[in-house]
């Protein structure tokens, strides 16, 4: 952000602090980006200090920080999901994949940086997960309740939405890759790369997205007398029945974001702004024909162990290009040099008339770019970008996340 606006250090969840920063530089409007802090409730004090805030209070991110809650939530307004139970007591956790057949899928309740869902092979994996999640809290607090799902088969995308608490204002699709390795294979990550917008989406299934997911999520979470304004993010299970919520998340999630953003031709402080108040009424979004591909590079082990500290080069050459973006994630910088200081480093984003077009612009200014262990997939968009679109990314086989 260094290069587009001063930073000011300030803990995200320091309510206190924070409220101090935007009465004294006057800020108009404030986006809460993460997680953490929307379910620690940082909207809802900005709020009661008069502040327009975009992203929800503690009440509506309970949607991304209780797994549980949002299935609820599913379930009494009618949202379709897999069949799922949560458990507080971990034999009874175990003693219920008997009603179930393999692969199993378990989720630690709250938040888990992208890490608490372990999709199991058989019950003896599934009944160790459940002891990670719960004996050993590899999540800590947020596996002291577990998920069981049914698995889904199908393609995987993502449908995001803003909203001002009445309305709903779908995005564009799009589609991220989890898996680290190339062919979807490895574990999860928290995305290695995603592009947008998904031609593949027929009108009915996009209608069916908005109406029977996005539009009753917002009307289930007023019915519950909360008051959402910001994004509503759902992850989704196309299967043969039709779309599936996965899982909600309350913010805007990377990578979808850097190739959603991008293709955004109408106002984003407008709309934004807009949440925030309470008035998206007059707001129509609009989009670019052109497509857009994400890339990230990581660190290399990522997800598991990863060195940080390691300086990143090329980023002026690429800088150069027109139409890309480097999205900076987990870099910091060091006497005066950008180093690396996470586990997905930064993403590279491009515009390009086609997916192909927009995907060779992405790959050669990643190209530019280096760092010792840098790792990235080389088939991100790739399968879509060629035509055969049934076979790109965001399926999902068994096999362990
Ligand atoms: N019921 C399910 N069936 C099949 N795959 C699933 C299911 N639930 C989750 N997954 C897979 O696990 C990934 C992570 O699950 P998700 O619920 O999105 O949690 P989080 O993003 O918090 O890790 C999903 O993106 C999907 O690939
Ligand atoms: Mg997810």
């Amino acid at each position: 952000m260094i290069s587009d606006a001063r930073c000011v250090p300030v803990a995200a969840t320091d309510a206190a602090a924070m409220g101090g920063l935007i009465e004294d530089e006057g800020i108009d409007l404030t986006v809460v980006g993460p997680e953490a802090p929307l379910v620690a409730g940082l909207a809802d004090s900005l709020r009661a200090k008069g502040h327009p805030v975009f992203g929800p209070g503690a009440d509506g991110a309970r949607l991304e920080g209780s797994k549980a809650w949002a299935k609820d939530l599913c379930e009494r307004y009618g949202i379709a999901a897999p069949a799922s139970r949560s458990f507080d007591d971990s034999r009874e956790a175990v003693a219920w994949l008997d009603e179930l057949e393999a692969p199993y899928v378990v989720k630690a309740d709250g938040l888990a940086a992208g890490k608490g869902v372990i999709i199991a092979a058989d019950r003896s994996e599934a009944r160790a997960a459940i002891h990670t999640c719960m004996t050993e809290r590899a999540f800590g607090d947020a596996g002291s309740r577990v998920l069981i799902e049914e698995f889904l088969e199908g393609r995987e995308i993502s449908a995001l939405a803003l909203t001002d608490g009445e309305r709903i204002v779908p995005l564009a699709l799009a589609q991220d890759f989890k898996r680290v390795g190339e062919g979807d294979t490895g574990p999860n990550t928290g995305g290695m790369g995603a592009y947008s917008p998904l031609d593949w989406v027929d009108p009915e299934i996009r209608g069916r997205i908005e109406e029977e997911v996005l539009a009753k999520a917002l009307s289930g979470l007023r019915s519950e007398g909360i008051d959402y304004r910001g994004v509503i993010y759902a992850g989704l299970m196309l299967t043969a029945e039709g779309p599936k919520v996965l899982e909600f998340n309350c913010r805007f999630g990377d990578p979808e974001t850097q190739v959603i953003l991008p293709r955004l031709t109408s106002s984003l402080a407008e709309a934004l702004m807009g949440a925030a108040r309470g008035d998206l009424g007059g707001y129509a979004a609009t989009w670019t024909q052109e497509s857009c591909v994400t890339v990230c590079a990581v660190s290399g082990g990522y997800p598991g162990d990863f060195a940080t500290g390691i300086e990143i080069r090329g980023l002026e050459e690429a800088a150069a290009g027109g139409s890309t973006v480097v999205f900076h994630s987990g870099t910091s910088i060091r006497n005066d040099r950008v180093v690396t200081a996470g586990g997905r480093v930064l993403a590279v984003t491009a515009l390009g008339q086609t997916l192909a077009g927009a995907r060779e612009r992405a790959y050669s200014t990643l190209s530019r770019i280096s760092f010792e262990g840098m790792a990235f997939r080389r088939d991100i968009a790739a399968a879509v970008a060629a035509g055969s679109s049934a076979s790109d990314g965001g399926t999902s086989e068994g096999g362990k996340g």
